[in-house]
């Protein structure tokens, strides 16, 4: 499979442009879904109904759609509004979109996971409601947050992929340029594979290590 060595040769720079690609996908889709993702849970667990409500349908409704479908409502529906955005924009936006509903929950579980008891102990100590938050909660929730903020980006690596489907030059697009051009069915898409695979599993052994450095510190 493998013996036609001028394969490689040829067809590497596909696969470097297109793993370049996919990671910056990855990394803008995630960060952008941390703001996002914040934002929403900071949201949901207001007081304030609106907001409540707001981000409670926005969640809902992400997570209950496929990212395919999404996808094409960002490329298309920023069009129909006379927005006119790139593939590439338009994938980042969905991308962000789709993963700050995720993050969202990832952080309101990682809020709620502290004991109500801490919030309560600081208050009594006369913090306000913010300086809790700031001081006591988050520090530790960041704990829960960060490994499974870990996880996330492991998965908009691989959800990555989906945005081949309006040209986006990423990796399984790169992919599928290199089957067209080599007349081989099954041995680019296989390559791809094995790329995928040295980043998410590199990417989840790293935050391994991180998550028990973060332990550690307990
Ligand atoms: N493949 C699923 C979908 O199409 C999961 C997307 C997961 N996204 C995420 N940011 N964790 O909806």
């Amino acid at each position: 499979m493998f013996q036609d060595e001028s394969f490689m040769k040829k067809y590497a720079p596909y696969y470097i442009k297109g793993t370049g690609y996919t990671i910056f996908l990855a990394v803008i889709g995630v960060l952008c879904g941390s703001v996002l993702g914040t934002l929403l849970a900071l949201m949901k667990l207001s007081k304030n109904k609106l907001f409540k409500g707001i981000a409670v349908v926005y969640i809902e409704y992400v997570r209950g759609t496929p990212l395919l479908v999404q996808i094409f409502l960002v490329f298309f529906g920023l069009n129909v509004i006379g927005v006119n955005l790139s593939a590439l924009a338009s994938s980042c936006v969905a991308l962000s979109l789709n993963s700050g509903a995720y993050v969202a929950e990832i952080i309101r579980a990682g809020l709620n996971a502290v004991d109500k008891g801490q919030a309560e102990a600081a208050r009594s100590l006369g913090m306000s409601q913010k300086k809790a938050m700031q001081y006591i909660i988050m520090p530790q929730a960041i704990k829960n947050i960060l490994p499974a903020l870990g996880n996330e980006f492991v998965t908009v690596i691989k959800e990555s992929s989906v945005v081949s489907v309006i040209g986006v030059s990423e990796l399984m697009f790169q992919a599928g340029v290199v089957r067209g051009a080599s007349f081989k069915p099954f041995l680019p898409i296989l390559i791809a594979s094995f790329i995928y695979f040295i980043l998410t599993f590199t990417l989840s052994r790293a935050l391994g290590v991180a998550e028990r450095r973060i332990g550690a510190n307990d």
